[in-house]
């Protein structure tokens, strides 16, 4: 089966733009050096959300609380902020989690908020590994985090994962797959290391991923993931049968969202927007009652018509066959993308070639 959002399925998206320790391959809107901002900004978040209830919002399907460190603050304050939104019943809560930051209090604060799927922030299972990435948190801790997840009640547990990392070697990428696959998660996430412009990572070209290796790891990760019943649903996601995250459904169909918080992205068709970037302009505008976003755009019909079947390339539901021409199908090298029900889905290599098969849709 194939999982869909309803039409009318709405989501938030929460930014909490603070972290313990930057890792050096990150580039999202987060910093380490602010932690006497976190007050100030968590009452802005709060003034934000009720505003935006205020003027009206409709039902909120999905909200995903994310960073940044959700972790790293307070979860009753988390709470305050969910409870000013219309949540629907049976909603998706997810909220992300730097494995050391899993508590028994953490977990109590954010059942009591509603959080009904918890995403860790893994990367990898080999100490090595997680060193040469500047990870802080002990592999150990992983398993006692899922279980502690488990005993909380809370129904959805998300691994995230990057692959191509400086130390790391097919046997340890294997390691690494084979101890998620045994903590049972609902629900994997693996991302090929990215190089960001402007991060201490794209200063050191020795530590830079080799992209054949990438290929490979990501092709070991899909078969191990599939054989333990984690079925792929987007190119950088598997999931057992009921456990595709809602939220991330609705950004790849196109659908209206909310962002709350400093650096955070809106859309309503056919208008996006996005805030401020930094924590302090975030707080300052949401204290002055002047608006949060920084810019926005409107696509066009044609130029959101080929977004859109771009991000359904991605998935599994994949593309209408007419979404690409027979002729430009053949020119494209042998087992990229296979017919489904009349429609055209990538293969495990397609996957990996997405970007060059997305240049010929139309
Ligand atoms: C931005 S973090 C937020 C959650 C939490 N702070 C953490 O790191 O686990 C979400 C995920 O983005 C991924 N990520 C961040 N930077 C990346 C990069 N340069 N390449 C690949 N994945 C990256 C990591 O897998 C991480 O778990
Ligand atoms: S990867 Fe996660 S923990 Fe590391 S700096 Fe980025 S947001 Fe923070």
């Amino acid at each position: 089966v194939t999982p869909h959002v309803d039409a009318d399925d709405f989501g938030v998206y929460v930014h909490i733009p603070f972290c313990a320790q930057r890792c050096d391959y990150c580039a999202f809107a987060t910093w380490d050096d602010r932690p006497h901002l976190i007050e100030h900004y968590l009452d802005a978040l709060l003034c934000e959300a009720r505003r935006a209830a205020a003027v009206g919002m409709p039902p909120v399907t999905s909200v995903f609380i994310g960073g940044g460190t959700p972790s790293a603050v307070d979860p009753h304050r988390l709470a305050a902020v969910i409870g000013a939104l219309p949540i629907a019943v049976g909603a998706e809560i997810t909220a992300e989690a730097n494995p050391d930051d899993v508590t028994p209090a953490l977990l109590e604060g954010w059942g009591a908020a509603g959080v009904t799927r918890v995403s860790l922030g893994v990367q990898s299972l080999d100490p090595v590994v997680l060193r040469g990435l500047g990870r802080t948190h002990d592999p150990d801790n992983v398993a006692i985090a899922v279980q502690a997840v488990r005993s909380a009640g809370i129904v959805s547990v998300n691994l995230d994962l990057i692959y191509g990392s400086p130390h790391e070697t097919d046997v340890s990428w294997c390691r690494s797959i084979e101890g998620v696959v045994a903590l049972r998660p609902d629900h994997v996430s693996a991302y090929a290391l990215t190089v960001e412009p402007g991060t201490p990572l794209s200063r050191d070209p020795a530590r830079h991923p080799d992209a054949d290796e990438q290929a490979d790891r990501y092709l070991l990760a899909d078969r191990s993931l599939s054989t333990a019943g984690l079925e792929w649903y987007e190119v950088s996601n598997w999931s057992r049968a009921g456990h595709e995250s809602r939220h991330n459904l609705l950004y790849w169909s196109g659908g209206d969202y909310l962002g709350l918080g400093c650096a955070a992205h809106s859309h309503r068709s056919p208008r996006r927007w996005w805030n401020l970037r930094t924590p302090e302009r975030y707080i300052e505008a949401v204290e002055a009652g002047r608006p949060t976003e920084a810019a926005g755009e409107t696509l066009g019909p044609e130029a959101a018509r080929i977004e859109s079947l771009q991000l359904a390339l991605r998935t599994r539901r994949g593309v209408p066959t007419d979404a690409l021409r027979p002729e430009d199908v053949e020119l494209l090298p042998g087992g990229l993308v296979e017919a489904f029900d009349r429609r055209w889905v990538l293969t495990p290599e397609g996957r990996l070639m997405a970007n060059e098969v997305a240049l010929r849709l139309r």
